[in-house]
């Protein structure tokens, strides 16, 4: 058979297409346990960047070393409609494997968001077990760490809010993921602008959610400025989901019972 025949080449192409394909999914298959370590892991550095730590200066293995302390944090799964922590032998839940985002797509392991009159998500339904991240100093709680999330302009955020043992005040903000614009909803990142939430009370002295991203900036004279963080300029989508996703997760759909709870254990 001449080598440049129609069957040659026929073979060669298909030979080569079956050997690439074998190396890229066995690539693929080899590489998710690294993908879901290194997934972990920056899930990791954002829980701690939230909590206002200097990420930068530590090591992997001071990361890790410090979410195997139970002293220093606990990681805690919240069932979402009592507040309550769920007693992971009694479910199905993985706690290594949970994945937040998934469970907000299973019908068994999600509900949907109710959100008449109040703030919205963006998405149709919300997971029913979330986990919080507890830091502790001397076996007291000095700090939440709650995952949040909501609609902006482009994309869902999601991110993680710290907020002080007293359950209102914020330690920090941080985002993970959005495909926000650069420069404009982009700027969620902006570490000048997460620094003005330090400080800020989300709630009014009767425990009822009072926090919002206005859009413009915030009066210090107002009465409300302790509860108000300037809106991103060019970028009131962004800034109104950022604050919607606020609202929600701190409110009685989201983590609200937990924080009562905490606040009259
Ligand atoms: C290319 C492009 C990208 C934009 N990206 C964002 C964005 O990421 N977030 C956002 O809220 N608005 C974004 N906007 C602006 C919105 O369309 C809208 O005008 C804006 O949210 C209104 O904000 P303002 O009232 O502060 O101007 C973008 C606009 C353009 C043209």
């Amino acid at each position: 058979m001449a080598r440049d025949s129609l069957l040659n080449t026929i073979t060669v192409a298909l030979v080569l297409c079956i050997v690439c394909s074998v190396m890229v999914s066995s690539a693929a298959v080899l590489l998710r346990p690294l993908q879901e370590a290194n997934k972990k892991f920056d899930q990791q550095r954002n829980v701690l960047s939230a909590a206002g730590l200097d990420v930068a200066a530590m090591t992997a293995t001071d990361i890790e070393a410090l979410f195997h302390d139970e002293s220093q944090i606990r990681r805690v799964l919240i069932d979402l409609d009592t507040g309550q922590p769920v007693d992971l032998k009694a479910t199905e839940i993985d706690p290594a494997s949970y994945d937040a985002k998934q469970a907000a797509k299973s019908p068994e392991l999600s509900q949907p968001v109710q959100a008449a009159g109040g703030p919205t998500l963006g998405t149709p339904r919300r997971e029913k077990y979330a986990f919080v991240y507890e830091m502790l100093t001397d076996g007291q709680i000095d700090l939440y760490v709650l995952p949040i999330y909501g609609k902006g302009l482009w994309s869902t955020l999601y991110g993680f809010l710290a907020l002080d043992g007293d359950t209102r005040t914020v330690r920090g903000i941080t985002f993970y993921e959005h495909r926000e614009t650069p420069g404009l909803g982009g700027e969620v990142d902006n570490p000048a602008w997460k620094a003005t939430w330090i400080g800020k009370q989300v709630s009014d002295q009767d425990g009822q959610v009072d926090f919002s991203i206005i859009k413009g900036r915030v009066d210090p004279q107002s009465q409300q400025a302790a509860h108000q963080v300037d809106g991103l300029s060019g970028a009131t989508i962004t800034s109104r989901g950022v604050s919607d996703a606020v609202q929600y997760w701190l409110g009685a759909d989201g983590f609200g019972k937990y924080l009562q709870q905490q606040q009259s254990p």
